[in-house]
């Protein structure tokens, strides 16, 4: 559906870009720009670009790019109306709409209301006569009347219809309370999904209720039931409790495993932790993260497959850019259970002491071998050096070197020798890679969308030149004189002037914002030409752009009449007549 061209304008220019990404990325600002760490591919250096004057975002490392709107469609994974709505409400204006049309958004915010009944009902339950054994267990669990209340921990009764019940008298439909994931359904009748369980809602970092985590009270078997994936719960996108802890002034984010243990940190002060959703943690989480803080304090399960987890999360913290630590819990299998027995300072200390991932690898390396086989610890030696390769500074990787010479029981000097060759390995690596990174800029000028591609190269450059032109400065629109769609030699570039003409003809704005019907891929392949072509905006450029294109195509058009013409002139020459 479309909105009025009006509407958009007035929407893209009261969601200035800079601010609706900064809730997303962490910007610094430099020179006209900013910069950050790109939430669409993981990486440490911030390659992310913001230009607030352009109304566009861009990735020199990936080359996504866009407007405002855009932005959200990518990183909240809106359609285009979608993503419009949002930002309307943001901005606290009217969107003018079909009343028929149902949109995801609007189901979504059905979804999230409907949840956020459920848990009021659940939370109301708990204090109620058939919530009994439930504000029992959580007493027994050490929570608190003042966590409960922040948490908004629930209680769903042991009942088919408890909570179904009370969502119908609400006005809810039992197929949304199948899409919401609140009820289980059998021979076509629905009946509540969580019974006789202690509720944790879930809550995404806007704010909205998206799904349940629901324990049980004893030794019973699946000890949490978690709501399933829904149009508004994805357990690989959310974590528990970031909604509060985004908020911290601590200035990290603890990452645990289960949700008592997010719950207990919170109590006892430690109001950064977050923990996954039962699942392995997953790239988009630590993408999730970057955009709250820069250091991660890991700290699962002090058993095996706690330790296991650890070993795989660190990767994938550190490559979506994140400080890793990581702290294992001593006499106590769990956060939560080491606060209830030796309290906050203690575990306060604990923290003092994480250790940085370095340390932690280090010495789960060195329990992969027997130190004192000589094979064995060469293996040791060699795994350990490519290690401490990548650290950054010659002192680090002094100190850990050494360290790691000692447990091997080698010189530190033949330590540090092993260290510059995996140094040198990685080196030759990454520069492979940066290599391919630039290179990228010249691939991105031959796209291989077929409504991208640059046949004529010289058409091609004298078209995006023009359009961001037009962007720059609207009214040199004025000068392109009859050039119409079907000059260009670029369909995008095309339909992208023919977009821009009709706009400034309306007196509407011209940017990369406002732009109608383009994919993601056409989108960014603008934000890219607008990066390339910087520079002042001048009429003469306009009009040389113009006539290039003009002349190109009327080329193109009378091209075999054209050579044919240029082959009878040679042979005129070279036969020494003269015409
Ligand atoms: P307590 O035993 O009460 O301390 O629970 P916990 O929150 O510390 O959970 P635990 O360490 O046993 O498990 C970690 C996380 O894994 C939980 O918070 C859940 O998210 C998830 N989990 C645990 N058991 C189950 C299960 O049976 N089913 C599912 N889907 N997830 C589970
Ligand atoms: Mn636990």
């Amino acid at each position: 559906m479309a909105f009025p061209p009006a509407f958009l304008d007035e929407l893209v220019a009261r969601n200035p870009i800079e601010e609706v990404v900064s809730q997303y990325v962490n910007l610094r600002r430099s020179g006209a720009n900013l910069f950050g760490l790109c939430p669409f591919h993981g990486e440490k250096t911030a390659s992310f670009s913001v230009s607030p004057d352009k109304g566009m975002f861009y990735c020199f490392g990936c080359h996504k790019g866009g407007g405002v709107i855009n932005f959200l469609m990518e990183i909240e994974n809106l359609s285009y109306p979608d993503a419009v709505r949002a930002l309307a409400q943001r901005a606290g204006m009217t969107v003018p709409e079909d009343e028929q049309y149902q949109s995801r958004y609007r189901q979504q915010e059905r979804l999230w209301a409907l949840c956020k009944e459920a848990a009021r009902y659940y939370h109301t339950q708990l204090y109620a006569p058939a919530g009994a054994a439930g504000l029992a267990y959580a007493q027994k669990r050490g929570m608190t009347k003042s966590i409960l209340t922040k948490f908004g921990v629930g209680f769903a009764p042991d009942s088919w219809s408890g909570l179904v019940d009370a969502m119908r008298a609400k006005g809810y439909t039992d197929q949304e309370l199948t899409a919401a994931g609140l009820v289980s359904e059998k021979n076509g009748r629905v009946y509540d999904r969580f019974r006789n369980r202690l509720m944790f809602p879930i809550i995404d970092v806007r704010g909205n209720l998206i799904g349940f985590g629901g324990r049980v009270m004893d030794d019973s078997t699946p000890k949490y039931l978690n709501s399933p994936e829904t149009l508004i719960f994805n357990k690989r996108k959310n974590l528990f409790a970031l909604n509060l802890a985004k908020k911290s002034k601590l200035g990290y984010l603890i990452l645990v495993e289960g949700y008592m243990d997010a719950v207990s940190l919170h109590q006892y002060g430690f109001d950064c932790a977050v923990a996954s959703l039962g699942t392995a943690l997953t790239e988009d989480h630590a993408t999730l993260l970057t955009r709250y803080t820069e250091e991660v304090i890991l700290i699962y399960d002090a058993d095996e497959a706690g330790q296991d987890a650890t070993r795989r999360a660190i990767p994938i913290l550190e490559r979506a850019g994140l400080r890793v630590k990581v702290l294992k819990v001593k006499d106590a299998k769990d956060p939560d259970e080491f606060l209830k027995k030796f309290g906050a300072d203690r575990f306060r200390v604990l923290l003092e002491g994480a250790s940085n991932r370095i340390e932690y690898q280090l010495t789960t390396i060195a329990k992969k071998y027997d130190l004192r086989e000589d094979d064995q610890r060469i293996r040791f030696v060699q795994e350990a050096a490519e290690l401490i390769s990548t650290l950054g500074s010659a002192v680090q990787r002094e100190i850990y070197g050494g360290r790691a010479a000692e447990a091997a029981g080698i010189t530190a000097d033949a330590m540090k020798l092993e260290v510059e060759k995996a140094w040198r390995r990685r080196r030759a690596r990454e520069k492979k890679r940066q290599e391919r990174i630039d290179l990228a800029p010249a691939q991105a000028l031959r796209p291989k969308d077929r409504s991208i591609r640059y046949d004529n190269m010289k058409s091609a450059m004298a078209e995006e030149m023009l359009i961001c032109l037009m962007m720059k400065d609207p009214p040199l629109s004025d000068v392109t004189g009859d050039l119409t769609e079907a000059d260009f030699s670029v369909p995008l570039l095309g339909r992208v002037f023919a977009q821009l003409k009709s706009r400034h003809d309306q007196g509407l704005e011209l940017s990369l914002g406002v732009l109608e019907g383009l994919t993601p891929e056409e989108t960014s392949h603008l934000a890219g030409a607008l990066q390339r072509n910087q520079g002042p905006a001048r009429e003469e450029a306009a009009r040389d752009c113009a006539a290039v294109i003009r002349e190109e195509n009327r080329q193109e058009k009378d091209g075999s009449e054209e050579s044919l013409l240029a082959l009878r002139d040679r042979m005129k020459q070279r036969k020494g007549v003269k015409s």
